[in-house]
């Protein structure tokens, strides 16, 4: 792969909640020698609070100016894989700041893989009052055109978090050709 390429360009992961972003992301730098960071995580730690305590205690619309706020000083950087969260894809000045810094994947899964992947977990407050299929089905819908504005779009589902991560470089090593060519 073309040093301009590896040198210059960042790796964002877009998706719904569920999709692997997280697990992808660290395999993923691992492989490139790229840092990872975790949007969510940094959010996390820097506010010493979970992501349900933030939305509880400060609101949705104090998480997503925290969340603009994190990817626009992580962007800034370069070798970077960026796993972002599920919503961060609703505001335009997010979608912006992704394009701009590098190549946008999304991973994809269906409702009721995502469903079955996030049926134990207890931190994600939108899906609070239920993770049906149904549930998950109207907002993954609502997402959808922001979820397509990603260079590419990987379906995770029946794939294991190395065939993913492989997907990614054998798409990011033909982008870097084209780059040269
Ligand atoms: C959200 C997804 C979560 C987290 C927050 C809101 C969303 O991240 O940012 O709960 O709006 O879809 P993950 O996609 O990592 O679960």
């Amino acid at each position: 792969m073309s040093e301009k390429y590896l040198n210059s360009r960042n790796i964002i992961l877009i998706g719904f909640m569920g999709t692997g972003k997280s697990t992808v992301g660290r395999l993923l730098a691992e492989r490139l020698n790229y840092c990872f960071i975790d949007i969510d995580a940094l959010i996390v730690a820097r506010e010493a609070s979970s992501i349900n305590e933030i939305f509880v205690k400060k609101g949705e619309v104090y998480f997503r100016s925290l969340e603009t706020a994190v990817l626009k000083e992580v962007l800034q950087g370069k070798r970077l894989v960026v796993s972002t969260g599920g919503g961060a894809v609703l505001s335009e000045t997010n979608r912006s700041l992704m394009k701009q810094s590098g190549s946008v994947i999304n991973l994809l899964a269906s409702p009721d893989v995502v469903a079955a992947r996030l049926a134990k977990d207890t931190d994600r407050p939108l899906l609070r009052d239920g993770k049906s299929f149904e549930r998950i089905t109207t907002l993954l819908a609502d997402r959808e055109a922001f979820y397509a504005i990603a260079d590419i779009r990987i379906d995770t589902t029946g794939k294991n978090v190395e065939d993913v991560v492989d997907a990614v470089l054998a798409y990011i090593s033909q982008e870097s050709c084209i780059e040269n060519a």
